[in-house]
């Protein structure tokens, strides 16, 4: 009978564990909300949207971003699980919805376990990698 209760009660915690590790945000924080002074959420971008900003962009994201954020910016990065913080769904609306101006602000200051690309990416760098990560909208 004891013996029964504990084989029961094992497959139910294995199962449980086998099922919630699957999800890439397991036991990760969702972000909280990130305040973006006003003079970057209505900034102008300088760099014209386009193909030659994309390819730029998707160059820079590729070598400096898509280890945490993922190759199509869902947050699954091969770094992601590792991470306490979830970095975001770039294709989502949550994201989309922002201003170019949001996106700079956040790329070039970090915070917690984003790190900052001041004096890593020239500002248009930043922008070119502003402009691509458009291209993950669904
Ligand atoms: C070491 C992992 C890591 C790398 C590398 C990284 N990020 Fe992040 N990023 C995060 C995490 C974690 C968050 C969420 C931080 C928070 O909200 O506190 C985040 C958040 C963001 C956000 C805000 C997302 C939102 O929904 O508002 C943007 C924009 C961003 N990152 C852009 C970039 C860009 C562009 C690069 C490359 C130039 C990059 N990140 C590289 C981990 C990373």
């Amino acid at each position: 009978m004891i013996r029964k209760t504990i084989i029961a009660i094992s497959t139910a915690v294995i199962g449980t564990l086998l099922i919630t590790s699957g999800n890439p945000a397991h036991g990760q924080q969702q972000p909280k909300p990130w305040d973006v002074p006003a003079q970057y959420k209505t900034m102008k971008n300088p760099v014209a949207k386009g193909e030659a900003s994309d390819n730029a962009g998707k160059v820079l994201y590729t070598k400096n971003c898509a280890s945490c954020h993922g190759k199509t910016g869902l947050g699954d990065g091969v770094k992601a699980r590792a991470l306490q913080t979830f970095p975001g769904d770039f294709s989502g609306a949550a994201y989309q919805n922002q201003t170019d101006g949001e996106h700079f602000y956040k790329t070039k200051f970090g915070r917690g376990e984003m790190p900052k690309y001041e004096g890593k990416l020239t500002d248009d760098d930043i922008w070119n990698t502003v402009n691509y990560m458009r291209s993950f909208k669904k």
